[in-house]
């Protein structure tokens, strides 16, 4: 039997090459070899305020993006989280082992919530959801960028907590980083990672983005005032970021760029960036405007909501059963 993958990503704005790169393009990669659930986590987005008509808008332009990008509906599971209510109920079930100490040290917690009012509790206990998503489905992998790390951590934890405590229900699952491209970082602080929630549309790569914006946001990408292409995260972070996705796009090693650009400083370099990636997501964008107002759209998310039903509510089952929740069945 395949092993199983699951993953997904919030419909909280315009994905980013950071989210193509980090996840996406595993998904893409890796959907021969298992057998994959992918999910529109709707219910992980309204941990931050969302607009309604934005958010609609937002799954459905994820649904179609996921098949856009190549994900074949015949061999996976593509739905929406908030479809299948197992998620919320056994996320409830994870919150109640999960401790508020460990929550608290989550970066991701303490980035989205420093100095601001207002935030919400499920800010916090977004990680038990995240782990109810993953274990609901008996996963084996998830492929994730590296910012997923530690909730993937804490979801191994809370699985061997549990499995201890009640009941040896939960496999344990690993996590798949890719091996370029697990932190993409922003264009304009490229000390900071490149998020689709960014307010500085300057700062990202957005898959759907017009092309001529796309290649103004990578030229005045932030580097610096040396002019010399060469890899060094520390000292430059823009140039180094730039010089990965090169590096992913046109398959050449860091040495073979820095070679390729002796002498020539930002100008070249920046252009060719542009249009490696126009290159490559132009094809992307074709797919995708045909697919966001198609039938099929509603009928791959039907039969994903089905399937993932299915697949959920038997585990759901086995934690209520393993903690003493309702009547046994
Ligand atoms: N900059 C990044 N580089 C590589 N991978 C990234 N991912 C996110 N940013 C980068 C990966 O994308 C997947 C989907 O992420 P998510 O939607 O679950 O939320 P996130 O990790 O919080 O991503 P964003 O873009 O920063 O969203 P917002 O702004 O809404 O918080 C994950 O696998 C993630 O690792």
């Amino acid at each position: 039997m395949l092993k199983r993958i699951f993953s997904g990503v919030q419909p909280s704005g315009s994905v980013t090459l950071g989210n193509y790169l980090g996840a996406l393009k595993q998904f893409v990669d890796l959907q021969h070899d298992y057998d994959c659930f992918f999910c529109i986590v709707d219910q992980h987005a309204i941990t931050v305020p969302q607009d309604r008509l934005e958010l609609r808008k937002n799954i459905k332009k994820l649904a179609a993006l996921y098949l856009a990008i190549g994900l074949d509906p015949e061999k996976n599971t593509i739905f929406i989280q908030s479809e299948v209510p197992a998620h919320a109920q056994a996320g409830w079930v994870l919150q109640c082992i999960a401790y508020i100490g460990e929550l608290e040290r989550m970066t991701q917690f303490k980035d989205k919530s420093s100095g601001k009012e207002g935030v919400s509790s499920a800010l916090l206990t977004y990680p038990p959801l995240m782990a109810a998503d993953i274990l609901l489905y008996n996963t084996d992998l998830v492929p994730v960028g590296e910012d997923q790390k530690q909730h993937l951590e804490l979801t191994r934890d809370l699985a061997e907590r549990f499995n201890k405590k009640y009941n040896e229900i939960f496999k344990i699952p690993e996590i798949s980083l890719p091996k370029e491209g697990a932190r993409i970082m922003s264009l304009q602080d490229p000390t900071k990672k490149m998020s689709k929630s960014d307010p500085n549309k300057k700062a990202t790569i957005a898959l759907l983005d017009d092309p001529k914006q796309i290649e103004k946001n990578i030229k005045s990408a932030v580097t610096d005032s040396e002019g010399i292409v060469k890899y060094d995260k520390q000292e430059k972070p823009g140039v180094s970021n730039l010089m990965t996705i090169h590096s992913i796009f046109s398959g050449k090693s860091f040495a073979e760029i820095e070679e390729m650009y002796n002498g020539k400083g930002y100008g070249d370099f920046k252009a060719d960036i542009a249009r490696l990636v126009l290159d490559h997501l132009l094809p992307i964008q074709e797919r995708y405007h045909e697919l966001i107002n198609s039938k099929e759209l509603d009928e791959i998310l039907d039969e994903g909501a089905a399937k993932a039903n299915k697949e959920a509510n038997k585990m759901l089952r086995k934690i209520y059963n393993g903690m003493g929740l309702g009547r046994k069945r």
